[in-house]
Parts: C-alpha cells; structure tokens; sequence
C-alpha cells in the first residue's frame, strides 16, 4: 500500500481492508445473534454517506430478514467536527414501533449519532441501537451505549471505506491515516 494525496493533505496506510472485513464479520454475527428472534423487522438504517460500504458489508453478511432505510446527517468540514449537525435528508421510511439499528461509520465525539437517536426516539422507534465500524474512545463522551463497534482507534483523523476527506477518499478499500 502507497501514500495517498488528496488536495493538500498526504495519508499513509493504517488500517487494512482484510482487517475491516474481519471486524465486520463479527459485528455481524452479533447483529445476528441479537436480532434473529426478532418478532418484528428491525430497520437497518443506513447513514450516508460514509456508511454505504459499511452497510454493504453488513448486508452481504445478515442473513436474516431486515429492511434498510437511509438517512442523510453532516458534522464534519475538512478535518474536524464543526458541532452543528445538519439533517441534509431525513429518514426514508415510517419507523413507528419499530426497531432500528443506526450503521454508521465511525463515532468521534458521538454528537451525531446521540442527535439521531434522539431524533428517531421522536420518530416513535421502539428501539434505537447504534452499530459502528469505528470509534475513537479518546474522545467520545457522549451518554449513549453502543451497541457494536468494529475497531477502536487512537484519536487522529482518518478517510477510506467510505470515510471522506472533503468528500474524497470514500473509495479507497484499506484505512488511511493523516500523515
Ligand atoms: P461526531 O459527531 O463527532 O461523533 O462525528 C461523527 C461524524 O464525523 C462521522 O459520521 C463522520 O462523518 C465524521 N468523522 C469523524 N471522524 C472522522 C475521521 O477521522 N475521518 C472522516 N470523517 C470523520
Ligand atoms: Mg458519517
């Protein structure tokens, strides 16, 4: 694996694509194994757009009945989280009574994902559980459980699997990390 340049920033490899597939797997057998009595659908909830190659990754692995739904939410500018959070498209389908699982990316200081929840609680979900590929414990302090994460990672910023440096770098199959 080489470098990556994107604008004026330079990324080196960090984490691997064979790596990331490996955390998805169990994070997906735990979904399963959480979910397969379910008496109702759960809603797998999609948050785009960092989280498309996460989700796919999911699907190809759950094999038990669920329904996807997206939701469009940005925080981030450059490299760092501006703290406002703007719903760009709101949720793609009636949540009432149903249980939802939020797939996200990655959980920095968990605003994003602690608004959604909140949001989908308003929406009348039954339930609301948070899966993540990646999380950054260093600086999550949000008051919210998570209920899968993929890999813990140290607090530096990081594009590729769908991660985007100014929506560039989502395509890049492996982890990079600012160099
Ligand atoms: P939070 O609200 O601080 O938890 O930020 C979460 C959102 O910020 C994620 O859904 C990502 O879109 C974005 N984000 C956080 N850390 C990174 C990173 O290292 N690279 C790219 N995007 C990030
Ligand atoms: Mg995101």
């Amino acid at each position: 694996m080489e470098s990556v340049t994107i604008f004026d920033k330079t990324f080196v490899p960090f984490i691997s694509n064979e790596k990331i597939e490996a955390a998805i797997d169990r994070v997906a057998s735990e979904m399963v194994e959480r979910h397969k009595n379910d008496e109702t659908v759960p809603v797998m909830l999609c948050v785009l757009n960092g989280s498309i190659p996460f989700t796919a990754g999911l699907m190809k692995r759950v094999e038990i009945p669920f329904e996807l739904m997206t939701v469009k939410v940005a925080s981030y500018s450059g490299t760092s989280s501006t703290g406002k959070i703007n719903m760009q498209l709101d949720i793609t389908g009636d949540i009432r009574g149903r249980k939802v699982v939020i797939i996200e990316d990655i959980v920095d200081t968990g605003r994003t994902i602690f608004y959604l929840c909140e949001h989908l609680k308003e929406l009348g979900a039954a339930e609301v559980e948070v899966c993540t590929l990646l999380l950054k414990p260093e600086v999550f302090h949000a008051q919210l459980k998570l209920d899968y994460v993929g890999l813990e990672i140290e607090n530096k910023f990081i594009i590729g699997y769908g991660l985007d440096y100014d929506q560039l770098g989502r395509n890049l199959k492996d982890i990079y990390v600012l160099k």
